[in-house]
């Protein structure tokens, strides 16, 4: 069993796409163990985005995900990062796969690719750091 940690970023939670992810998380048959909304601060996202502090998207990425609440899930279930992170599609909504979340639910953007609706943790490691902090 594993646990890893999804956000329904501002994006969805603005648009009113929180139960119809958690729909699609909980048809899958994972488990919801904890939840809730939270507005994170600046600290808080600049240590869970610690890896991508310089890249050109960092700073947009951060303001963005200040720009309202996000949904925080800790989520269980049989190798249930890689199975959420096949859910959700790939990082661009523009050319997620149709029938994942992101392929179906995104929007186009233009070059706003943060704003992708969910994150999924990406390793054991992660998922255990990001915990942490959305968790503390
Ligand atoms: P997430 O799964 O939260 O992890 C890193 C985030 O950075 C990613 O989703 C996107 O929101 C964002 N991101 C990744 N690549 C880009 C990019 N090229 N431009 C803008 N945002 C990006």
């Amino acid at each position: 069993m594993q646990s890893t940690l999804v956000l329904i970023k501002p994006d969805g939670v603005r648009r009113q796409l929180t139960g119809q992810i958690l729909a699609r998380i909980e048809a899958k048959g994972y488990v919801v163990a904890d939840l809730q909304l939270v507005q994170p601060e600046r600290a808080l996202l600049e240590e869970h985005y610690a890896e991508h502090q310089g890249k050109p998207f960092f700073e947009p990425l951060v303001e963005f995900m200040l720009s309202g609440p996000s949904v925080a899930i800790r989520l269980e279930g049989d190798r249930v990062i890689e199975g959420f992170r096949s859910l959700a599609g790939t990082t661009d909504p523009t050319t997620a796969a149709p029938g994942t979340i992101r392929g179906d639910l995104g929007r186009d953007w233009g070059l706003k690719v943060q704003q992708n609706l969910v994150h999924g943790s990406d390793s054991e490691e992660s998922a255990a750091r990001e915990l942490a902090l959305w968790f503390a």
